[in-house]
């Protein structure tokens, strides 16, 4: 038994040897600049040339459509226009790329791929529909980066080989359309970047205080009145989706292998639908679309039964359009100043028994969780759904830190993780002083890319109930489709990796390596993004057996140019340039040192005191 094990030993290590053998000077973690990097790539012999005669061949179920997503992406970037075949159609499987859902590797999942290149064909293989569009957008990412590094006419698949498949089943991008509006074109554009870099869930904030947006057949007035606000210079500002307009979206999204979650905020973040119908409020009485950000005291009265048949009128129409599992239904900064003396909210406490406020948003929530559920949806609501009680089927979805989404995994029910600190992209991405105006916090690319969705201090299958992660937009100071794009690129590339990836291959400067090449794609498209933080930090220590202080300066930027001083003098381009840690003698009492971009100060300098 020993000698048989250890003969398997050395003839693993053999292969192994053969294998790292090959691939020498190839670094699988820089290599080609995907994002989210995938999570085997090896290299291979040979490449793959296109030309004119290749055919992009497809080979089972749903999958057509991503064979012409693929030829359209080619005659985008290259000037081959390629046919598309079934595997009937192709008579010979030479000179084709073959998308083939043939896989039948249980390891893949729904979602992974692998893809196989030679110079005959370049093969991509997967179990479903979903790893097939996936293999289709990394073959993307090595076209148009290709086209980038070289400008060249002709376009070839590197030879590699790659085995893919995502870390999380809930790879989400939020955005609020409410506090300022977004068309459907934008819609659309948003929905092209998440599925460049793999994301699979679209939650859509539809209605809010400041706004209603989705047109609601049986209650008109919502978008009427609900979808318009007047503006502090007397403008009106608002806008809607209608039903039309919705399934267009859908449909959109269906062809990119997004799911579109709705998000219908009760029983707080109500006001524009209260403007509109203010029967359904406690007080009853005719209010404003507000045009101020924050937390209103005015919401839906949970202990009048028109607003529960309102409610459930309106996700009617809202189930009729989302094909999806999942209906978000808010629950968040839900104040009960009015429930606390409105009359029949008190007579709903005592006639269910309810302790308090707290219980009866519980009881709001848990008679839609009820209907959802009796038309065979799954309700998923911001953390506070915990309080006074969590819904049976409920999933939350924790923002507040992921202290809720740990209380909600130990009681056995699904979360995805949306913390503020790390995954709110209206917070300021670099120094408040050079950014455009933000809500306020700090969530750099690094705090993104740092993130770990599934928290430490959970058992193993409770760990399993953490479905995925979401960035959200909240748009009170991003006014228009320029300040989305800038807030959430590139912070959403570092988030799809976090999601996508593992964290054993997590590697910060590899990623900003591969970064570059989406920095120029972003340019080449004209996408606005944040050049990050031009702030540095400075690590000091002793070296022990110089007894030397050491300097070494960081950045987020890659490969800065860095001028430092250690006299207490600003520092220009004539001042020592940083080439790496450096020697100290004790003399030396500050360091100033800025990044400097053709010759200019990008960004006040940054300074440290050494104090002995
Ligand atoms: C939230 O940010 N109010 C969910
Ligand atoms: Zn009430």
């Amino acid at each position: 038994m020993k000698t048989k094990l250890q003969l398997t030993s050395v003839a693993l290590l053999s292969i192994l040897l053969l294998i790292s053998g090959c691939r020498r000077d190839f670094d699988s973690s820089k290599a080609y600049s995907l994002i989210p990097l995938p999570y085997s790539l090896q290299q291979n012999a040979k490449s793959f040339e296109l030309n004119n005669e290749t055919r992009i061949v497809y080979s089972g179920e749903n999958i057509e459509s991503s064979a012409h997503l693929l030829k359209q992406f080619i005659s985008v970037v290259s000037t081959l226009n390629l046919e598309v075949l079934s595997q009937e159609e192709a008579k010979d499987l030479k000179n084709v790329i073959l998308l083939s859902t043939v896989a039948r590797e249980e390891k893949l999942g729904k979602e992974g791929y692998r893809m196989y290149v030679d110079k005959d064909k370049v093969i991509v293989n997967s179990n479903d529909a979903d790893g097939i569009f996936y293999g289709v957008q990394t073959l993307r990412q090595l076209f148009e980066n290709q086209m980038l590094a070289s400008e060249k006419e002709s376009l070839s698949v590197p030879a590699i080989r790659i085995w893919d498949e995502p870390r999380f089943s809930y790879r989400g991008m939020h955005l609020d359309v409410c506090r300022h509006f977004f068309d459907v074109e934008f819609i659309k554009h948003y929905l092209d970047l998440m599925a460049y870099y793999k994301y699979n869930t679209f939650h859509w904030h539809l209605t809010e205080d400041q706004g209603w947006r989705i047109e609601i057949k049986k209650y008109p007035k919502l978008t009427e009145v609900g979808a318009w606000r007047t503006e502090e210079d007397g403008s009106r500002y608002g806008g809607f989706y209608t039903q039309e307009e919705i399934k267009e979206v859908i449909a959109y999204a269906k062809n990119l292998h997004i799911n579109i979650i709705p998000e219908i905020e009760m029983p707080g973040h109500s006001r524009a639908a209260l403007a509109a119908y203010p029967e359904l409020s406690c007080t009853g009485k005719a209010q404003e679309v507000p045009n101020s950000w924050g937390v209103f005291d005015d919401i839906y009265c949970a202990g009048n039964e028109q607003t529960f048949e309102f409610i459930q009128d309106v996700l009617d129409e809202v189930i009729a359009l989302f094909p999806g599992d999942y209906i978000h239904i808010g629950g968040d900064e839900a104040r009960k100043a009015r429930w606390e003396v409105c009359e029949k909210c008190q007579a709903r406490i005592q006639n269910e028994g309810l302790k308090d406020e707290h219980e009866l948003q519980s009881y709001f929530i848990k008679r839609i969780d009820a209907y959802l559920t009796s038309k065979g949806k799954k309700l998923i609501g911001w953390d506070e759904i915990l309080e006074g009680g969590l819904a049976q089927n409920a999933t939350v979805m924790s923002w507040r830190g992921t202290e809720g989404g740990i209380a909600a995994a130990r009681l056995g029910n699904d979360v995805v993780n949306t913390p503020s600190s790390h995954c709110y992209f209206d917070h300021y991405q670099a120094d408040r002083n050079y950014e455009p105006k933000a809500i306020g916090g700090f969530t750099s690319l690094k705090k993104v890319y740092d993130f770990e969705p599934v928290p430490e201090d959970l058992y193993t299958e409770q760990k399993a109930l953490i479905l995925g992660a979401q960035a959200n937009v909240w748009s009170e100071y991003i006014e228009t489709e320029e300040y989305v794009e800038y807030m959430i690129l590139p912070r959403m590339l570092a988030l799809s990796e976090v999601l996508w990836g593992r964290k054993r291959n997590q590697n910060w400067d590899a990623f900003q390596f591969r970064l570059q090449k989406h920095l120029q794609w972003f340019d080449k498209e004209n996408y606005r993004y944040s050049k990050g933080s031009y702030r540095l930090e400075f690590a000091v220590n002793l070296d022990t057996t110089s007894n030397q202080k050491m300097v070494e300066i960081q950045s987020e930027q890659y490969l800065p140019t860095i001028f430092y001083t250690t006299n207490g003098r600003e520092p220009d381009t004539t001042s020592t340039r940083y080439q790496g840690i450096f020697p100290i003698d004790s003399t030396v009492k500050m360091i100033r040192a800025g990044v400097f971009e053709k010759g200019h100060l990008m960004q006040a300098s940054s300074k440290i005191d050494l104090l002995d």
